[in-house]
């Protein structure tokens, strides 16, 4: 209390880049689905938000047509590691090509997760709801979602990241870990980065809380790579634990969604907005003038952890 917080600034520099916000948007599949614009309409958001997009390979517009609709937008491209490796290089070379930043490899989904809500309300994507980059990849354009998962490579290792981070030109993020043993492994593995994460809880059940497996996480890392967190974030207060807890940033799958299904491209800027907006509002509020200046003296557990 007492602090000057007349000026309060919400930018980061996350992976190299200069943010308006510790906040990204997550990587989220196939956004036709919420909104005919799709992953365009979302760049296009984070571009005018001033901050990054991560494009899922599940995506319903190719890399290229995502980096051409905001050209000046920081980009990030979520790679599944296929069994066909000339599969997954060729969708990495796009995302090179097209200038993307970072990846961010998922490691939590060798399987899909038993989603038993999609199973209740009968859920499936429509044949017309495409996914070009995999498509163009794989050399097919008759995949049904379960056919793309089928490609996906479940024996991947530690071996094979160290692999991927020597080969390309990018920081590889390891996204989906939730505990020390596996940040420490990462790190060993030539890992950029990680993202804390349990795929917004659609993976394993009864997975760990992200925001209580960050802490042992960050510990791990010992400030040597950076440390992303996403699940749950949906007010600036969310954002600014997960940062007091030693996260660099955070993205945001659902609020981003959502936003999209509700205006497109305006309903984006609209949740990043609210999320920007709070996060000052938080900040000034806990006496930081920066989101650089959360601490874990800022948090306080209900319970002690053991
Ligand atoms: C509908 C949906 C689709 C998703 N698709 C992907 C995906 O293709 N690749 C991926 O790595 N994560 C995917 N995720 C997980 C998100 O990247 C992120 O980990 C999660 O949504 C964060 O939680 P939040 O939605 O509470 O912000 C998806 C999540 C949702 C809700």
């Amino acid at each position: 209390m007492l602090v000057d917080v007349s000026e309060v600034s919400t930018e980061a520099e996350v992976l190299d880049a200069r943010l308006s916000m510790p906040v990204a948007v997550a990587p989220v599949a196939f956004q036709r689905l919420a909104h005919p614009d799709g992953e365009p309409a979302t760049a296009r958001a984070a571009e005018a938000a001033g901050t990054a997009m991560s494009l899922s390979t599940l995506a319903t517009a190719t890399p290229t047509e995502v980096a051409e609709a905001a050209p000046g937008g920081t980009r990030w491209m979520q790679l599944y590691c296929f069994r066909d490796r000339g599969v997954t290089r060729a969708l990495l070379d796009e995302a090179v090509a097209a200038g993307y930043e970072a990846i961010l490899l998922t490691v939590d989904a060798p399987f899909a997760g038993r989603r038993e809500r999609d199973f209740r309300t009968g859920f499936e994507v429509p044949a017309d709801v495409r996914t070009p980059a995999i498509e163009a990849a794989v050399g097919r354009t008759d995949l049904t979602v379960a056919e793309v998962f089928e490609l996906v490579d479940p024996a991947l290792g530690w071996d094979d990241l160290e692999q991927l981070a020597s080969e390309c030109e990018l920081p590889v993020l390891v996204k989906g870990l939730v505990t020390s043993e596996d940040a420490a492994l990462a790190v060993e593995h030539g890992a950029g980065g990680v993202v804390v994460s349990n795929h917004g809880g659609r993976q394993l059940d009864a997975a760990s809380a992200t925001i209580d497996a960050l802490p042992e996480v960050v510990d791990a890392i010992e400030g040597r790579i950076p440390v992303l967190m996403d699940g749950g974030i949906r007010r600036g207060t969310d954002v600014a634990v997960a940062l007091a807890l030693g996260a660099d940033a955070v993205l945001a799958g659902r609020a981003c969604l959502w936003g999209l299904a509700v205006d497109g491209q305006a309903g984006v800027e609209l949740a990043l907005g609210m999320l920007r907006d709070e996060l000052r509002l938080t900040l000034a509020l806990l006496g930081c003038a920066s989101p650089a200046e959360l601490t874990r003296a800022h948090v306080r557990h209900r319970k002690p952890r053991s």
